[in-house]
């Protein structure tokens, strides 16, 4: 018998594989409270818009080990243009939909898997932020959204708010890891205007 509610113990029963291969980009995170860390690696498809695999690592108790397996399901497989943005209530309302009300002192278990995931997402954007040759520094590696694309959209749109500049150039809405700097544009054109 697990020590863990059912359906955390059913997870457990079918791990996520570790790390995937040398090419893939990693994000951790780890808890103050126990010391716990988890580690998300994402490979994306040949074409940049599909998250091919993802594998987590993790030292952490079971409720860690189930919320990272539950973050992979969603993620994997998925075109970027799905991932919305992967908001963390989103996440955590899907981990806990999918594995039941977490205790309170459990709940950093969770957040820690969430943290690395979005760790990754951090990392493979600037990873590709890095290597992009344009006029303007690529704002949303996700679409190919530059910082001079962002500033026509809002002269075009009149966008004051980070939805109307991802409806009308779709940057943001894949893994979010840009949305700080998006915002940050936007109140920077305000503030100018
Ligand atoms: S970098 Fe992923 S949504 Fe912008």
């Amino acid at each position: 018998m697990s020590v863990y509610p059912e359906k955390i113990a059913e997870k457990l029963r079918s791990p996520r594989p570790g790390p995937v291969s040398e090419n893939a980009i990693c994000g951790r995170a780890a808890s103050f409270v126990c010391g716990c860390f988890a580690e998300a690696c994402i490979e994306l498809g040949a074409d940049g818009q599909v998250v091919e695999c993802i594998g987590f690592a993790t030292n952490g108790c079971g409720f860690m080990t189930a919320s990272c397996g539950v973050l992979g399901s969603r993620v994997e497989g998925r075109d970027l243009a799905d991932l919305n943005g992967l908001s963390d209530a989103e996440l955590a309302a899907r981990i806990e939909d999918e594995l039941g009300e977490f205790p309170p002192e459990r709940r950093q278990c969770a957040t820690v898997a969430i943290e690395a995931l979005k760790a990754a997402f951090a990392n493979l954007r600037k990873a590709r932020a890095s290597e992009f040759v344009g006029d303007s520094p690529l704002v949303c590696t996700c679409f190919g959204v530059a910082e001079d694309d962002l500033l026509a959209a809002i002269q075009r749109t009149q966008a004051g708010e980070f939805r109307d500049l991802a409806e009308a150039t779709r940057a943001g809405r894949g893994c979010g890891a840009c949305r700080m700097l998006i915002d940050e544009l936007i109140d920077t054109t305000k503030m100018q205007g």
